[in-house]
């Protein structure tokens, strides 16, 4: 135990780690970018500052699920890892193999190591908040509700055993979900984040840690927790590191469009007061690709028309004023 607990804390844990950590973060990042494509906000550089120290401290919805999803992907890359057999101390969790699971069904295989990417990201993730302030509580929580995130959606595998295949008795295990259902799963959570009101009135004293502690120990810890409201995203901020939506691409007629991805040019255009322009542009593509015996495939060059839609600035509009909108 002492030379694994050496192992985590150590200067050798750095070594032996950095890297899956810093991919897992990398990969939230993206998740981010995915899930936020055509949302008025979307996931800028800007905003990916993990630490509550120094920088830019907001406290809001969005910062709430850049912690949860950075979080969640250094746990999952750990887990993956570990699954992977990249890491000399930690293998499958088959800690509950033989025991009852359910009706019918017995713990068996492989089953991941949550617990393993849970220890190890909790470490590195959370040691970025030093202070005792609401907004490091707020970080620390959300911290851990995307670590429960990835627990949540875990899913569990079987296999039948008995005579011939009849399934008499099974085996299951629990296995990681595609990272994006962890990602789909915190924007739904992201939605319902709760607010707290703890930025007024509360200074640093033991009476006020003992508030923050006491008011997040009440909060479950798979929802998304923020103290402040959003700004205006639809307006650019130069202080607050804020594009707008001015210039954004949006959505409108396509086959496989979600019904959000559908809404986003009135989202991002119509509501901030901006109109839609479209854009028509050929694009240029290899087709009609033909094997020829033996070895060369010969293409066709297909010309195709697209239609893209942009967000612009209407007539006598302002940079970063907003017209009233318009309803017909
Ligand atoms: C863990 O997995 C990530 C992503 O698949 C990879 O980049 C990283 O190198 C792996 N870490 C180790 C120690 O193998
Ligand atoms: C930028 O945001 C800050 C904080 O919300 C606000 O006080 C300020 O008025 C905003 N600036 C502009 C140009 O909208």
């Amino acid at each position: 135990r002492s030379v694994n607990n050496f192992l985590m804390t150590g200067p050798k844990a750095y070594l032996i780690y950095s890297s899956s950590v810093a991919a897992g973060a990398q990969s939230g990042i993206e998740e981010c970018k995915f899930q936020f494509a055509w949302d008025r906000w979307n996931c800028p550089e800007r905003a990916l500052q993990l630490s509550s120290h120094g920088g830019l401290r907001s406290a809001n919805r969005e910062t709430a699920f850049v912690h949860a999803i950075s979080s969640a992907g250094v746990m999952y890359t750990l887990t993956r890892n570990c699954s992977l057999g990249d890491f000399d101390n930690c293998g499958c969790d088959d800690s509950r193999n033989g025991q009852l699971g359910g009706q019918g069904w017995l713990w068996g295989g492989c089953s991941d190591n949550v617990g393993f990417g849970e220890a190890i990201s909790k470490q590195f993730v959370d040691a970025l908040e030093t202070g005792q302030d609401a907004r490091a509580a707020m970080n620390l929580h959300n911290n851990e509700a995307g670590r429960k995130a990835v627990k949540g959606t875990m899913k569990r595998t079987c296999k039948c055993h008995g005579v011939s295949g009849s399934c008499t008795t099974q085996t299951c295990w629990l296995q990681l979900p595609e990272f994006r259902e962890v990602g789909t799963y915190l924007k739904e959570r992201y939605h319902k984040a709760l607010k707290v009101d703890l930025l007024q009135g509360v200074g640093n004293s033991a009476a006020s840690r003992g508030a923050i502690a006491e008011t997040f120990s009440s909060i479950s810890k798979k929802e998304l927790v923020h103290l402040e409201d959003s700004p205006d995203y639809c307006l650019e901020n130069k202080t607050l590191g804020l594009l707008g939506t001015e210039g954004r691409e949006c959505l409108k007629r396509g086959k496989a469009l979600s019904k959000w991805e559908k809404r986003s040019c009135r989202r991002l255009c119509g509501d901030c007061g901006l109109a839609v322009e479209e854009r028509r542009a050929e694009m240029v593509s290899s087709c009609n690709c033909k094997f020829h015996w033996c070895c060369a495939v010969r293409c066709e060059q297909c010309r195709k028309r697209v239609t893209k839609y942009f967000c612009v600035r209407k007539e006598n509009q302002l940079p970063g004023h907003r017209l009233p909108s318009v309803t017909a």
